[in-house]
């Protein structure tokens, strides 16, 4: 299946649940909120596993702007949750429930449901998202058609290397799931040349987080 069918097929399959589970009036809520600039619902994902490192620093200094912004941050670690990766069974038919009961179905998918927008922050691991996040992201395939509703979107990274090349991978992904969903990318922090744990902290980078949070 080409990407244009993978697209047309998913969101057909989509309507029909959309239509039965969602009363008609809340299928347009998200984009209602965010157009007209009124507090959003935001789901940001992290992949770090280092607690005290630099993305989650990233997350904190978004997080922080975001709600002093009047807005609602549910913050959900991808490293230390339990997130299965996907196996591919097609159980939830691309919109459905899934054969894992672990943290994303309990905790994250009602929320992404709800979600005005999605943050995504991850260390740069081997010119990609780190292994935890991707197991998210993989995740969004049992509830592909619900999620292809108008959110805003943003991308925050950190890496050791100082090569703008580097991050264009990365960087692709993130747009490339971003145009697949049909969200709106409102914004990224893309930070080169930090390794160390916390050596984000007082570069220019924690503050453009903040300012991406505060201008949303
Ligand atoms: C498994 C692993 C893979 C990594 N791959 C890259 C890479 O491809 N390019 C790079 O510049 N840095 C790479 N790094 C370095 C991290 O991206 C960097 O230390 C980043 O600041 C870590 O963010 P964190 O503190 O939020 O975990 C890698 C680190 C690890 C542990």
């Amino acid at each position: 299946m080409n990407r244009r069918k993978f697209i047309k097929q998913s969101g057909v399959a989509a309507a029909g649940t959309v239509l039965l589970a969602t009363p008609f009036a809340a299928m347009f809520a998200n984009e209602d909120n965010n157009k007209n600039n009124k507090k959003m619902k935001i789901v940001l994902i992290t992949g770090s596993p280092r607690r005290n490192g630099n993305t989650n620093h990233l997350a904190e200094q978004f997080t922080r702007g975001a709600e002093e912004a009047g807005h609602e941050v549910f913050r959900f670690n991808a490293a230390g949750s339990e997130v299965r990766p996907c196996i591919a069974c097609d159980h939830c038919g691309m919109d459905g429930p899934c054969v894992h009961n672990d943290d994303f179905t309990k905790i994250l998918r009602p929320r992404l449901v709800e979600a005005d927008m999605v943050a995504f922050c991850s260390p740069m691991y081997y010119f990609g998202f780190s292994a935890q996040i991707k197991a998210v992201i993989d995740r969004f395939y049992a509830l592909n058609g619900t999620l292809h509703t108008y959110k805003k979107c943003a991308f925050l990274m950190a890496y050791a290397n100082t090569s703008a090349q580097d991050a264009v991978a990365m960087n692709g992904h993130y747009r490339t799931i971003a145009d697949y969903m049909g969200w709106e990318d409102v914004g990224s922090v893309v930070a080169p040349g930090i390794w160390t744990a916390g050596s984000i902290k007082g570069t220019k980078y924690a503050v453009q987080a903040y300012e991406l949070g505060k201008s949303l």
